[in-house]
């Protein structure tokens, strides 16, 4: 494996941070197609560089219910079904969701008491829903449409690099 570490500036941009951060994935990513090896050097990539996370981790759908994956963070509750928390509504609804107050979304999950917003977005490979990559933050308002962009471009990285398990 060769990867060099993106050295990212305290005034940096986030979409510059962001376009760093997808250079340092695809380079760490390079030439490995499993999956779960990719997720957790996903997660552990984003955790240690995005600033203001107290957690970042991926659920992976088996049988209608999200089953906790490769994550850096405390713990994690490990089964969410499509109709609760903010996973499943983003999973469900296929869509980005930026929860700027975890404690105004109604059925918001807490694992962490330490979560004020959260940003999850699913991973769809041809429209075959796989699960969903959420990040989680102690900082109210952390997320906006810039993560949003940011991270999309994570996880299709992350897809086009990884073979999905049957
Ligand atoms: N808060 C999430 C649950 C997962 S943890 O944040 C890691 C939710 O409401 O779906």
């Amino acid at each position: 494996m060769t990867w060099t570490p993106p050295v990212l500036t305290n005034d940096a941009s986030k979409p510059a941070a962001y376009a760093a951060l997808q250079t340092s994935l695809t380079e760490l990513l390079h030439g490995e197609p499993d999956l779960l090896a990719n997720a957790a050097n996903t997660s552990a990539l984003l955790f240690h560089l995005l600033p203001d996370l107290n957690w970042a981790g991926f659920y992976f759908l088996q049988e209608s219910t999200l089953v906790l994956g490769p994550f850096q963070g405390k713990p994690a509750c490990t089964r969410i079904p499509l109709d609760r928390g903010v996973c499943g509504a983003a999973a469900s609804q296929r869509q980005t969701l930026i929860v700027p107050d975890v404690q105004a979304f109604a059925g918001h999950i807490a694992c962490d008491a330490d979560s004020r917003s959260e940003i999850v977005v699913p991973l769809l490979q041809n429209d075959r829903l796989l699960g969903v990559l959420d990040l989680d933050s102690p900082v109210p308002g952390r997320f906006d449409a810039d993560d949003a962009r940011g991270l999309k471009a994570v996880v299709q990285i992350f897809l086009n690099a990884s073979t999905p398990r049957e």
